[in-house]
């Protein structure tokens, strides 16, 4: 089994997680075939990717969906074992990744056997706390801003060394490595 390791990362949180994966592939002798950010379409990097009968595809979160880079490349892993990775602004909730996994899943055709999947909480831009401030700084009673300040602080960590040992310990299971 030849495995693939492809993310889109704006931020470098969710390449982390890519990383991880890789470096536990490797480390446990299995054949990777390409491992970085989404190849351009047509590319040798992505002739690379889609050779293996294993990829493991991940994403931030980009309103609600996947990277459209990475949606696209979804569409191409018919007859594919395929796990889900990816990383989030909004955490503590599992019901809340596995929701985001199944709409990313979406992306996949038919033919793609969706082995497994698993997300974690990634840190935001500093402007996004700066838009919460400046919510609360209009209404300092308002509690969505209050919520949202302490969300982004909470992301601030993630994804922490944790959430790598859960994820990569979620696809060794799920794709039997
Ligand atoms: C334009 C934009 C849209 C986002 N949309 C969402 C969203 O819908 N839900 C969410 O939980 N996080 C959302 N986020 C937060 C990122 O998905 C999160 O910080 C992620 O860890 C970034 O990963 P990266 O560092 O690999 O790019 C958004 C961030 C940006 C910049």
């Amino acid at each position: 089994m030849r495995y693939a390791i492809v993310w889109a990362s704006k931020g470098g949180n969710t390449r982390q997680v890519g990383e991880a994966l890789a470096d536990a592939l490797r480390a446990a002798g299995c054949d990777c075939t390409y491992a970085g950010e989404v190849p351009a379409e047509g590319s040798m990097e992505e002739a690379a990717a889609l050779a293996a009968e294993c990829v493991l595809a991940g994403s931030w979160t980009d309103k609600g969906d996947c990277d459209a880079a990475l949606a696209t490349l979804l569409g191409k892993l018919g007859g594919k074992r395929v796990f889900l990775f990816g990383t989030a602004g909004f955490g503590g909730d599992p019901a809340y990744f596995e929701r985001l996994l199944g709409i990313f899943a979406q992306h996949l055709p038919a033919t793609a056997e969706l082995a497994g999947g698993a997300m974690c909480q990634g840190k935001m831009g500093a402007g996004v706390r700066r838009r919460y401030e400046g919510m609360l700084a209009e209404n300092p009673d308002d509690a969505r801003a209050q919520a949202m300040i302490a969300n982004f602080d909470a992301a601030l960590a993630h994804p922490t060394t944790e959430d790598l040992a859960r994820i990569v310990a979620s696809a060794r299971e799920s794709l039997g490595w």
